[in-house]
């Protein structure tokens, strides 16, 4: 196995990379380039999570005891920490255990009448597709637009789709599959002339890129806490740019004012959206992450994990029997070697290489109809991944295609 500490000079300029890698220890043991999966979480994270278990772990907004106080007031701070980083107000973030559950509070919450349109797209993730798709069964019709074949939506698509009984338009900002940015503004202008609502998955997005739902005008924005952000599995969140729209779809206590055998009066966004006891230790965890990426800087994240991906396009681009998919500009990169199933070059970059890919659908199913192939292998950098692993897993794959491409 190759040593993969950092030889000197091959540090980010952009970043401070050397420093950031101490953070994240399982960086010594392989390369990982599974990033849009999700991402490995810094130690200072972890160690805040820790402090929750070992100082006041107690239940979220329940009890009048001090480890309770202190509780509660760490979720709250992690909200506005969340809230700020996405230009939005407190009221308007509901934490939720991941993007899809997110989704979900949206389709399901917003109320709907027979007869009323819903567009989605084909190019995203099952978490935006099949939430939608399911309220056929309420009556709702759903129509779904078509990427080209480079991972690209575009505005005309949605003209020809759209019309005055439109009453949401759900699509990704950037796609976990192509790695390619979508024009969330002009998707959102369209969708405002017809009363459209728009919701936005952002769970490839927040924390690769400047992400401000304030500039973006959207209504929703689902976000992963798992992935750009760095923060621990089991954590998202929903912003909601007016929760009166939005219905409770999931019940139970905390998020009650009174109940009685005939009436239930909910709490004010946006605790009514967040019944049961949360993942605290998570929430916590995701405000120091979010901390943690501010203090590198968004803007350096974007232009490091660019450049990563601009390596590895170019760099299996020229390798014989490899194609590249799409007009991706980010860290995810989707490819095929020729005449090789993606799982098998994903077992090979692991179990020779070292290197940890995504094969498969990627939650993407309806796309690769559109692709002609069942799946692909997808490597995608964080801001910790060095110049030297991608070129590990550029030569990994040249090697595989040479040899039995
Ligand atoms: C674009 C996109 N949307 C939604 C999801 C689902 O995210 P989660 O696993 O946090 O629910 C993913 C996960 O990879 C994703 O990439």
């Amino acid at each position: 196995m190759k040593p993969l500490v950092e030889p000197s000079g091959d540090g980010g300029k952009s970043v401070e990379l050397e420093s950031i890698r101490k953070d994240f220890p399982v960086l010594e043991e392989v390369v990982y380039l599974d990033n849009a999966a999700t991402t490995q979480t810094p130690k200072p994270v972890v160690e805040e999570m820790i402090s929750f278990f070992y100082e006041y772990g107690a239940n979220y907004g329940r009890g009048a005891h001090i480890l309770a106080r202190k509780t509660t007031e760490a979720v709250e701070t992690a909200r506005e920490t969340l809230a700020k980083f996405l230009g939005a107000s407190p009221e308007q973030i509901v934490f939720t255990k991941n993007t899809t559950e997110a989704l979900n509070l949206v389709a399901n919450g917003l109320e709907f009448k027979k007869g009323d349109h819903v567009i989605t797209t084909q190019l995203e993730h099952h978490s935006n597709f099949i939430p939608w798709t399911s309220l056929r069964r309420k009556g709702i019709e759903v129509s779904i637009v078509e990427p080209s074949t480079h991972g690209m939506l575009s505005v005309k698509s949605f003209e020809a789709s759209i019309r005055e009984n439109t009453k949401v338009v759900a699509f990704t900002h950037v796609s976990n599959v192509f790695g390619t940015i979508q024009d969330v503004e002009s998707l959102v202008n369209l969708a405002a002339d017809y009363g459209a609502l728009t919701v936005v998955d952002g769970a490839q997005s927040v924390g690769h890129m400047e992400v401000n739902v304030k500039k973006l005008k959207c209504d929703f924005m689902a976000i992963s806490g798992h992935k750009g952000l760095l923060g621990p599995q089991g954590t998202g969140a929903l912003y909601v740019s007016d929760p009166e729209i939005l219905e409770p779809s999931i019940f139970g206590g905390g998020a009650v004012k009174s109940v009685t055998v005939n009436k239930v009066v909910f709490e004010d966004p946006p605790y009514c959206f967040e019944p049961g006891t949360p993942n605290i230790p998570g929430v916590i965890g995701l405000g120091k992450a979010i901390e943690y990426v501010k203090s590198i800087g968004v803007k350096k994240i974007e232009k490091w994990e660019r450049e990563l991906g601009d390596r590895i396009r170019k760099g299996l681009q020229e390798i014989e029997g490899v194609t590249v998919y799409g007009s991706g500009t980010t860290g995810v990169v989707p490819f095929n070697i020729r005449g090789i199933h993606p799982h098998d070059v994903a077992i090979i970059l692991d179990e020779v290489f070292n290197i940890c890919v995504r094969s498969g659908h990627h939650c993407a199913m309806p796309l690769f109809k559109i692709l002609k192939t069942e799946g692909s292998v997808r490597a995608s950098v964080a801001v910790y991944n060095s110049k030297y692993e991608v070129d590990q897993l550029i030569e990994g794959v040249e090697n595989i295609a040479s040899n039995m491409g």
